[in-house]
Order: C-alpha cells, then structure tokens, then sequence
C-alpha cells in the first residue's frame, strides 16, 4: 500500500492526463456510473466518493446533482488536493484523508460511488470488508456504483483483454511504456473476477445489481440495497 500511495503522490499532476490514455473510454465509464445514480425531483442527494483520487467522478456527479452534497475520501494527499482545485466552484463538498481498509464511513448515503480504486485492496476478504461497510452505510434502496478494472478467470481471456488493454495504450506510448505500465499493475493491483465479486455483494445483501458498461476487463456495475 506504501507503494501505490507513493506512486499517486509523487505523480498526481500527471494523472488526468495520463488517465485516459491508459484507462480505455474512460469518460464512457465513468459516464456510465453516473447514470446508476437515482434522480430525485426534489430530495438532496447525499454521496460518498471511495478513492475519489484528483476528483473526477465527484466533479461529474455535481455537475448533474449540483445539491447534493458530496463526501471525498482518499489516502494520498497530492490527489485530495487536485480534487479539491477541480471541485472549488461547488459547494456541498468535504474531503477527507483516509486509507479505506481502515476507513468507516459515518454519514447514511443515497450513493457510494467509487472508480478505479477499489481494486487496490489487496485481497477478495479486504473488498468484502469494504462492500458491507458500504452495503451498512447506504439508505435502503441506496446504490453502490463503482467503475474498475477486473480479471477474467480464465486464462485464455484474460490474455486477451491484456492484449487489447495493450493495444489501446500503445496508441499514445511505446512498448517500453507497456511494459512499465504492467509491471505497476503486476505490482499494485489486485483486480476480483467481476461474477465472483457480484456474487459476493449479493450475499452480502444487495438486491439488484445491474451491468451498466463494460468493455473487456473494465466495467462499470451498480448494486442496489
Ligand atoms: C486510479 S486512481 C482513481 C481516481 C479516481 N477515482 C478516478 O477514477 O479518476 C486510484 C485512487 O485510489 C486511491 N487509493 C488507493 N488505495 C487507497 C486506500 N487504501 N485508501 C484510500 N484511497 C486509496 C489512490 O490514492 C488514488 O487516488
């Protein structure tokens, strides 16, 4: 975990940039997470964003829920900051330092909204932990939108979506960049296998869950209490 807060702080200014050369359709994802959100005429929403890292799903979602009121939590300060610049022009939003295996939330939500962040938990048991603290902290009827990176089971298909992953990023890097970027993921990610993980948030208690967006090992998925 030192490794991935040391990675996203020293490298926060680069990261919107290189977001969407790295994550294919990133936009498109993060999109579909908005769209998993419920849309009340009057009522003022309230969110908790997991990992909200330099603000990107935050700023999204005030742009179309401008009343809601918005909690950000992060581990690495540099990011919290960065969100903090893009979110300025709204109110209604709090940040909070936080590393999530210890994190409980403390509010009662209508949405917990997390992307590309989650997988940095290290294992099954650990997301586990966080889904229930999530599953408890959201209002019935609440939803837990996320948006991240999977792995297929299989090792035949997971090969491809490794390929294809590469072929996207090669369009703004070169093969020694690939590389790299491998070795990071290798190293810092720990991505579930997407039916296990809706599996387990079912046991854990949410009713519906719906796939909103997926393409190869990304997705983005909504569970609803
Ligand atoms: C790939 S970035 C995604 C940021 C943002 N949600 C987005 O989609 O653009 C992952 C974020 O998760 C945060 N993160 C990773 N592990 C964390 C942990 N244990 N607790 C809190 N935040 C964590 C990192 O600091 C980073 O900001």
């Amino acid at each position: 975990m030192q490794t991935v807060a040391r990675h996203f702080n020293s490298e926060a200014s680069l990261f919107d940039a290189r977001i969407l050369k790295i994550v294919p359709h990133y936009r498109e994802m993060l999109e579909a997470l908005a769209a998993a959100l419920p849309r009340p005429s009057r009522k003022k929403l309230r969110i908790l964003d997991l990992g909200c890292g330099t603000g990107a799903v935050s700023f999204l979602v005030k742009n179309r829920f401008p009343n809601a009121s918005l909690h950000c939590v992060d581990l690495v300060p540099n990011m919290l900051k960065l969100a903090a610049g893009k979110l300025r022009g709204f109110s209604g939003v709090t940040f909070e330092q936080a590393d999530l295996r210890a994190y409980v939330p403390r509010g009662r939500y209508d949405a917990v909204v997390s992307s590309l962040a989650l997988h940095h938990l290290a294992t099954d048991a650990a997301k586990a932990r966080m889904h229930r603290k999530i599953h408890r902290a959201l209002v019935p009827g609440g939803v837990f939108a996320n948006a991240d990176i999977t792995v297929s089971a299989r090792g035949r298909l997971q090969a491809y979506y490794l390929a294809k992953w590469a072929e996207f990023i090669r369009r703004s890097y070169s093969e020694a960049d690939i590389r790299r970027n491998y070795r990071r993921y290798q190293r810092e990610d720990r991505p579930s296998v997407l039916l296990k993980e809706l599996r387990e948030l079912e046991r854990i208690g949410f009713r519906r869950l719906e796939i909103l967006w997926k393409y190869c090992n990304f997705v983005t998925y909504a569970a609803y209490k």
